[in-house]
């Protein structure tokens, strides 16, 4: 991972190199646009005509050696609306910029901004947009990246104040799509958990279950996926407390399959092949527990990540075994590769009877079936609890991580009836239903009516497509999102 230099001054525009400055919708120049057009002899109006630029969100004007001036280019940005000023608009024109800055081998730029929240949001596009993972590219990239951003705008001491949290969770994101992108023959439970080991050093507090805590605990469901893999399955559970000692925590729980190649269910090589991505659970609790301890968010936060592989083998579980659940209940596991729900319903079990939260979310790439409802940019999300949901709704809406509640209740609970246990691990009716299936899988596993939202990412947490702030590839969905409800309903 290699973070872009950004610092804050004021809006000065230097004698030479690449300046960024913004034009609102309709063609309506921002401050440092109207200057660097005087300065040019009004280069910038006579461009905007020759492009047909207006400034509408997400167009970029690149200008090669304006006239009168030293500067190497200008590029102008769309910021959109003026009187109605978003800033989700701003980061998308960092995240777009970040992107056309490398592909024009730019190191280094000066953006110019009217406001200091602008320049803040801005720099935060940009890490977003810019993130790459080059890690096990031998040769240079072409084109390099942009490495260094100097913000300008009035009150730059504001600016950094105010980008302060928000690069805490870029650098959240940035480790999630880092965990997600990480193949799985490096990125294993075992090499997971020993990473999640050196976040004592952020300042979470780090707890490491291997498998036979877990068999102590009764664990069978999680221990049966794990099974079939050399590689030990591991429970990790960490821990912001930055709310005092009294106050029950907010719990975050991950399904962190390093990798599913489905067991015995075997899946098809195509279907495989994005498998490693199905840690994408784990690792966003884990960006999103690193963003609140790095911003030092006032709030008691856990995350509880269970980190298994699921491969077949002569040791493997085989389609018909029962489990026995930590909840005690039994599960008949029909289809071994219906895995997430099992890692899960045991993670959720001893979330509720160990750390006593207030309310739980769950993240999983658990279902294909949510990607065909809803596609790869929304969510769906299941809950027990109206309040609670609407606060995730509220958040994905703010930070443009949207989310959609889907249905539950008996018609898929009856999916579930098992002829010798207590439930089986998939629906009877194959392809029916199936993510709100594996919802009320895991609602049976949620005692005292604890406040609760599930999260199927299975859409979401990769992209085979690049948005101004997701790259192609790892997204990190749902880091922003629960940054943002944590900061608006939970924070003290
Ligand atoms: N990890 C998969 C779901 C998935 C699919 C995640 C595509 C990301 C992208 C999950 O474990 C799985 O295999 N689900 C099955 C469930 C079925 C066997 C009941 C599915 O969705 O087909
Ligand atoms: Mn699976
Ligand atoms: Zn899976």
């Amino acid at each position: 991972m290699s973070f872009m230099h950004i610092s804050f001054t004021d809006p000065t525009i230097p004698a030479s190199g690449t300046v960024a400055a913004g034009i609102y919708a309709g063609g309506e120049l921002s401050s440092a646009a109207k200057e660097l057009d005087r300065l040019s002899n009004g280069s910038i109006s006579r461009a905007l005509k020759a492009d047909r630029f207006n400034g509408d969100a997400e167009q970029l004007l690149n200008m090669i050696a304006p006239a009168n001036t030293e500067l190497e280019r200008i590029i102008l940005f769309g910021l959109g609306d003026k009187n109605n000023p978003s800033l989700l608009a701003t980061e998308n024109a960092g995240g777009l910029f970040a992107v056309k800055a490398a592909n024009l081998s730019i190191n280094a730029a000066t953006i110019l901004l009217d406001s200091d929240k602008q320049a803040a949001h801005f720099a935060y596009g940009a890490m977003l947009g810019g993130y790459r993972f080059d890690k096990y590219r031998t040769k240079e990239q072409s084109p390099s990246a942009l490495t260094e951003m100097i913000m300008g705008s009035e009150k730059p001491e504001q600016a950094e104040k105010c980008f302060r949290p928000l690069l805490a969770v870029a650098e959240g994101v940035y480790i999630t799509r880092d965990l997600i992108w990480e193949p799985a023959n490096v990125m294993d439970p075992e090499s997971y958990a020993h990473f999640c080991r050196s976040l004592t050093s952020e300042g979470l507090e780090v707890e490491i279950l291997g498998e036979e805590a877990m068999r102590e605990l009764g664990m069978g469901a999680l221990l049966g996926v794990g099974q079939g893999s050399d590689k030990e399955s591991q429970l990790v559970i960490l821990k912001h407390n930055g709310a005092g000692s009294r106050e029950a925590p907010i719990a975050f729980i991950g399904k962190g399959v390093t990798f599913d190649t489905g067991g015995l269910s075997l899946k098809a090589s195509a279907t495989m092949e994005t498998m490693k991505q199905d840690m994408g659970g784990a690792a966003t609790v884990t960006g999103l527990m690193i963003a609140l301890a790095k911003r030092k968010a006032k709030v008691n936060a856990v995350g509880v990540l269970g980190l298994v592989e699921n491969m077949p083998d002569s040791k493997a579980q085989r389609p018909s075994d029962v489990v026995k659940t930590m909840s005690g209940q039994t599960v008949e596991v029909m289809n071994t590769d219906a895995e997430g729900r099992l890692v899960l319903c045991d993670a959720l079990t001893y979330t509720q009877r160990h750390l006593k939260p207030k309310a739980m979310i769950d993240l999983a790439t658990l279902t294909s079936a949510i990607a065909i409802a809803l596609g790869e940019e929304i969510a769906g999300v299941f809950s027990n609890n109206d309040e609670l949901v609407a606060k995730v709704a509220a958040a994905g809406d703010e930070v443009s991580e949207p989310v959609w509640r889907m249905p539950m209740g008996s018609y898929f609970s009856k999916r579930l009836s098992s002829d010798i246990a207590d439930m089986r691990n998939n629906g009877n009716k194959p392809r029916l239903g199936g993510s709100g299936v594996a919802a009320q899988f895991l609602h049976n596993f949620i005692e005292n009516d604890t406040p609760w939202v599930h999260m199927d990412i299975a859409g979401t947490a990769w992209t085979d497509e690049a948005f101004p702030t997701k790259p192609k590839g790892a997204t990190a969905f749902g880091v922003r999102l629960l940054d943002r409800m944590v900061q608006d309903y939970f924070e003290k």
